[in-house]
């Protein structure tokens, strides 16, 4: 595979970073998976806005124009032949030479940009999509900022580890009670016909999938309301989802051993999912 860092293409056994970089003795870093559907870009422009907000909510520089991202972003895709995948990019702060817990100068200290593809053939065609997951419930002890998307991702990988653990796909989180989102992914129910999922604040990541998937369920008709639910809801809700650039919209059918309607994929979901696919394709 061919990846890119800091301006240079190269195969990814050549590529390096500082040991003294501050994503990797920090976690001082932010980063976008973008999905790759038949060769194209899947919502480019709402990955680079959250980007921008990222980078500024730490006083980190931008390493690149759009423009030059977009470029980045097409000629991996093309080298790397992905028809169906992902594209991760991350920013870190880089490194002055040395470890210390104030920021370095940004004048003097760039920060580091890599950029690599992951091929996924049949991404869209994901057979979980017809089963749904199965999520186990955990407490959520994240930092208070997961507006900003850092690659301080310990938690949610050990929340991952849980849901296995519990013989199940994913985990959602709790807190005060309430669902926050899933370990990478925001958290849906359904009743009736509306669509409810908790609100934008610094509680949980901003969906790039979430505002497209809104949007489409408003267009089709669905109601849309923001607002907390507990997992016992969430139970005894029609349907659950989860939506995220590399899932899209994957079903939910059971949370802590309790089946969410019948027990199979609700039809708001699976329509939803449907859309999506469609306005992306
Ligand atoms: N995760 N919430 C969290 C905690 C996430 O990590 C993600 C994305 C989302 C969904 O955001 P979006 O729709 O913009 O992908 C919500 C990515 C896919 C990841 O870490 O791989």
């Amino acid at each position: 595979r061919t990846v890119y860092v800091n301006g240079q293409y190269l195969p990814e056994t050549e590529a390096t970073v500082s040991i003294f970089d501050r994503g990797f003795l920090m976690a001082d870093g932010v980063y976008e998976v973008t999905s790759v559907l038949g060769g194209k870009l899947i919502d480019f422009g709402g990955h680079q806005a959250r980007l921008e907000r990222s980078l500024a909510e730490l006083d980190m520089k931008k390493p690149a124009a759009f423009d030059d991202l977009l470029d980045i972003h097409r000629e991996l895709v093309r080298v790397n032949e992905i028809e169906d995948g992902l594209i991760y990019l991350q920013v870190t702060r880089g490194s002055d030479g040395d470890r210390d817990f104030a920021f370095p100068d940004p004048e003097t200290t760039e920060p580091t940009l890599v950029l690599f593809t992951q091929s996924k053939p049949g991404l869209a065609n994901s057979p979980v999509a017809k089963t749904g997951l199965r999520i186990v419930s955990i407490e959520d002890i994240r930092w208070g900022r997961r507006d900003i998307k850092t690659v301080q991702l310990l938690y949610p990988s050990m929340g991952k580890m849980m849901a296995k653990k519990a013989d199940c796909d994913d985990a959602w989180m709790v807190e005060d009670g309430f669902v926050t989102e899933g370990t990478s992914n925001n958290a849906y129910i359904v009743k009736g016909n509306k669509i409810i999922t908790r609100a934008l604040s610094s509680d949980i990541l901003h969906g790039i999938t979430r505002a497209a998937v809104l949007r489409f369920a408003r267009e089709a008709q669905m109601e849309v309301e923001e607002r907390n639910f507990t997992i016992d809801e969430a139970k005894s809700a029609d349907e659950a989802f989860v939506t995220s650039a590399s899932a899209f919209v994957m079903p939910v059918v059971e949370i802590d051993g309790a089946s969410v309607g019948d027990g199979t994929p609700g039809p708001r979901a699976a329509r939803l999912r449907e859309i999506y696919l469609e306005e992306s394709l």
